[in-house]
């Protein structure tokens, strides 16, 4: 079963409505009408409804940074995932590192996130990753196994609507970047647990992407490994000019 490379663009709390606007314009006309590869960006909550229209029309999926796990309720500042699709968003970013690092969001919060965004009918981008020290301490497997945990609440019918993303956090926005082989060993035990709570099928078919400093100069070599569907860009995703070369080194 082949796997179709997703490259994803995460903007973080960046650019204006008119800057995420005109990158979104040059995201669809990079991406045309390519069916070989999945092409997403994930604008802030705020940049949604922007970037929604001027992705119209193009095949680039639209998606949202993050959710409450809750439907609806007194949960000021918070969005649901509801909203989300209301506003044309089809997939959330879930346990991005720095939700759980900077904002202090536990394994348990991540659960309830899942559960809820399928319930809504989007798609979860699950991010998962050990930080520097874990690495050291040689916990990097037992980081990931922990993470990963949160797959256990998805039920058969929805496993064509998850995709994980592997980020160690100490090759996020340090311009350190995992070596091709780092990537592939981590890589390859995501998708070892996705079989072990999901089922084999599960684990053939669902896209682990790869995140922290991927850049232009990397993106080949990375994406060259046999476990590394793609890749999920921050910084290097804020411009067409570095971002179109990394959609470019997606060959199915
Ligand atoms: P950078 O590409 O800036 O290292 O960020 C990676 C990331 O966190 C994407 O979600």
């Amino acid at each position: 079963m082949s796997r179709v490379p997703y490259i994803a663009g995460n903007w973080k709390m960046h650019l204006t409505k008119r800057k995420a606007s005109s990158l979104a314009r040059d995201v669809a006309a990079h991406q045309g009408e390519n069916a070989t590869r999945k092409v997403a960006v994930f604008p802030t909550f705020l940049h949604l409804d922007y970037v929604r229209r001027n992705l119209k029309g193009s095949n680039v999926i639209l998606g949202a940074q993050n959710c409450y796990g809750k439907k609806e309720g007194a949960f000021t500042g918070e969005i649901s995932p509801y909203m989300l699709r209301d506003m044309g968003v089809k997939v959330v970013m879930i346990g991005h590192s720095e939700r759980r690092h900077v904002f202090g969001e536990t394994d348990a919060m991540m659960v309830e996130k899942v559960k809820i965004t399928l319930r809504a009918k989007l798609d979860v981008m699950l991010c998962v990753g050990e930080t520097l020290d874990e690495r050291e301490a040689g916990k990097t497997f037992a980081v990931l196994a922990r993470q990963m945990r949160a797959l256990k609440v998805v039920k058969p019918t929805q496993i064509d609507r998850i995709t994980v993303a592997y980020e160690p956090v100490w090759a996020i926005g340090t311009g350190k970047t995992a070596t091709p082989e780092m990537a592939q060993e981590a890589h390859a035990e995501c998708r070892r647990l996705v079989g072990d709570i999901l089922g084999a099928d599960a684990a053939a078919t669902i896209p682990v992407l790869y995140g922290g400093s991927v850049k232009a100069g990397n993106a080949a070599e990375l994406l060259s490994q046999p476990d590394v569907d793609g890749a999920l860009v921050g910084g290097a995703s804020l411009s067409i000019n570095d971002f179109g070369p990394i959609i470019d080194a997606a060959k199915a």
